[in-house]
């Protein structure tokens, strides 16, 4: 099937990134959220990251404008109906992913793939809540969404392959490298960053090292392009503890466990970059 216009549920860091990378690749975007003002933050968020390209001259103001004129914002959700695919970019919360999957699957047409860029929840227990699991399919971008290449693509139990190799073109479309997880909570990038961004919230609170040293060990001694709280900060403490506790409720490690000082973060509204203060002040 040709896909030519994209839903995107969420205006958010990741639902913007997502909705700038399609408009970018030529699609026309429908990009959804609760609020007109989270719309409007989102297409601000896109238009600073479409400017910096222009600065560097990684793309042209007129690529830039043709970009921006590709994505149509909205408040309702029945405006995605004539979407031939959609991605689902809202907060890390089931009950509301359930709850936008039912009516996602009740406006769009039968054939259209569902995504989810969920960042650890069951691809298949998301699935469950349509009458098209065959088609509803993992698709989860890194952030920044415009500079990360790689895209993990999670199949549920019942995802068919030809929604995946849908996925797997429009990923190739998109400039960026897919790389397959199973449906296990975390996928393969959480699993294996979220402990350690827990551990080095641990050692900061243990009194290991400052954040800074923390942050510059992982950086000069390991050749990691940002420290583990830097990069925190940059995902949003919020979600890190939403994985966080997927992984530990999912997989019943104790290993798993959030860090209490990363609650006690959450608590205050010390969000990361996103509130202005998290483990650095912004
Ligand atoms: N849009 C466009 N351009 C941007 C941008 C954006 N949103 N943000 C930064 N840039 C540009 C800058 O202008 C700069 O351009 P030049 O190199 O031409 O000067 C370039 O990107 C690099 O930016 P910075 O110099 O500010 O910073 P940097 O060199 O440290 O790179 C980074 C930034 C790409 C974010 C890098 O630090 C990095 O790769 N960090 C790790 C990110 C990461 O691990 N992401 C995955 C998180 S996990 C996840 O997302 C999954 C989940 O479910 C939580």
């Amino acid at each position: 099937m040709t896909i030519k216009t994209v839903g995107v549920i969420g205006a958010g860091q990741m639902g913007s990134g997502i909705a700038q990378v399609f408009a970018a690749a030529g699609f026309d975007v429908v990009m959804q959220d609760i609020k007109t003002e989270f719309c409007e933050k989102g297409l601000k968020g896109i238009t600073s990251s479409l400017e910096k390209m222009v600065a560097k001259g990684k793309l042209t103001e007129d690529e830039k404008k043709n970009t921006i004129g590709r994505i149509k914002i909205t408040t309702k959700i029945e405006d995605l109906k004539n979407c031939d695919f959609a991605v689902e970019a809202a907060t890390e919360n089931i009950s509301l992913k359930l709850e936008i999957f039912k009516k996602l699957d009740d406006l769009l047409s039968p054939n259209a793939v569902l995504a989810t860029n969920t960042s650890s929840i069951s691809i298949t227990k998301i699935a469950a809540a349509t009458k098209r699991s065959a088609k509803v399919i993992g698709m989860h971008f890194m952030n920044p969404v415009p500079l990360m290449k790689g895209v993990e693509v999670i199949k549920g139990l019942a995802t068919d392959s030809e929604s995946e190799n849908i996925v797997a073109d429009l990923i190739q479309k998109l400039g960026k490298t897919m790389v397959r997880s199973n449906d296990s909570a975390g996928f393969v990038a959480n699993r294996v960053l979220m402990p350690m961004i827990n551990e080095a919230v641990y050692a900061l609170n243990e009194g290991v090292a400052s954040r800074e040293d923390i942050d510059n060990c992982m950086t000069a001694c390991c050749n990691f392009p940002m420290g583990p709280l830097a990069l925190a900060d940059l995902i949003g403490l919020d979600t890190v503890l939403a994985i966080l506790n997927v992984l530990y409720t999912e997989l019943g490690d104790p290993k798993y466990r959030p860090c209490p000082v990363l609650k006690r973060y959450v608590d205050a509204g010390w969000l990361g970059r996103k509130s202005g203060r998290g483990f650095y002040q912004y």
